[in-house]
């Protein structure tokens, strides 16, 4: 029987289900050398900025038990350097391209989505809304800039807009059906889980900034929770992340709900991770006996 893995993902058929998760993957181009880029469905950039930011300092990034911890800050060129010197190499190499925008109040991001707009090629941009805004806290916790940057965004950009979501709210499937009535295309779910961890030599936080972001297969349960309760309240696509290793965890995570997957932390482990994943989705629906990958999502029987 022929199977087929590709999804049909806002407006476009993806070759497979499978994205690379922002920041893990580089820019992107980096990349090209050493997974067959053509098996993903979508490459999403490292989050560009209006400005370039240096990060933060370091350490940061720690190891702990099945992943890691960073706090890395956003660090990247700016987006005219990104336009000047990356853009057009991504776009020559035939995937779908989702660029990550972040910025710490709406103006940024919509002055970000200016400068994309003359690269008609892109194919979505995926608003990071976990960054900090100007009062310190993030976007996702400040609902009338989560409001503002996705409606301005959604006024002007000529690419669909996905909304990624922080776990760090109270109730992030109400935060989802938010993010669709106010206009989102889609949502990413998640971004890294808030935590820290202490070098007991030293007594010292293993980040500079004490706390960061957890990532990696201890956050799959979590994150997973998080797509399965957003599936159950939204009808916009969700593009789920977090923990995912290969083609079990991503099944998981599509019968939970989501259209598509990002795979991060296991790529900078091992990039060719995400071809695996993608070949071996294809043997599970072939052992299964199951001809679209498509009729898998939400299909967990309750
Ligand atoms: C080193 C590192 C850098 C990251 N940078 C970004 C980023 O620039 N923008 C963003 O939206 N998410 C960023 N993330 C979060 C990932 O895209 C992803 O949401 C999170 O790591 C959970 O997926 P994973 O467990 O597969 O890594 C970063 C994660 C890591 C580990």
């Amino acid at each position: 029987m022929k199977t087929n893995i590709k999804v049909d993902f806002l407006g476009l058929k993806l070759n497979s289900p499978v994205l690379t998760a922002s920041g893990t993957f580089g820019y992107g181009d980096e990349v090209a050398d050493l997974v067959d880029l053509k098996q993903l469905g979508a490459i999403v950039t490292k989050t560009i900025t209006l400005e370039p930011k240096l990060g933060n300092p370091q350490p940061r990034i720690a190891e702990v038990a099945s992943g890691m911890l960073n706090t890395i800050g956003l660090q990247n060129i700016g987006v005219r350097k990104f336009v000047e010197t990356k853009l057009e190499n991504l776009l020559e190499l035939n995937v779908p391209i989702i660029v990550s925008v972040a910025g710490a109040c709406s103006e940024d991001y919509v002055g970000v989505i200016k400068i994309l707009n003359s690269y008609d090629k892109i194919f979505a941009v995926e608003l990071n809304l976990s960054c900090p805004n100007l009062k310190k806290t993030i976007i996702c916790q400040d609902i009338g800039l989560f409001d503002s940057v996705i409606r301005n965004v959604k006024k002007i950009s000529r690419f669909p807009v996905i909304a990624k979501l922080s776990p760090q709210v109270q109730d992030i499937s109400e935060l989802s059906l938010l993010a669709q009535n106010i206009g989102a295309d889609a949502v990413t779910l998640t971004n890294t889980f808030p935590a820290m961890a202490i070098n007991i030599h030293t007594f010292k936080p293993k980040l500079s900034t004490i706390k960061g972001g957890m990532s990696g297969p201890c956050v799959k349960p979590m994150a997973l929770r998080c797509v399965f309760e957003a599936g159950q309240k939204i009808k916009i696509p969700i593009i789920g992340c977090g923990g995912i290793s290969n083609a079990n965890d991503a099944i998981e995570f599509i019968l939970a709900g989501a259209t598509c997957v990002s795979i991060g932390t296991a790529t900078l482990v091992e990039p060719k991770v995400i071809t695996d994943a993608v070949s071996d989705i294809t043997k599970y629906l072939e052992n299964k006996n199951i001809r679209n990958l498509s009729d898998l999502i939400g299909r967990v029987e309750l």
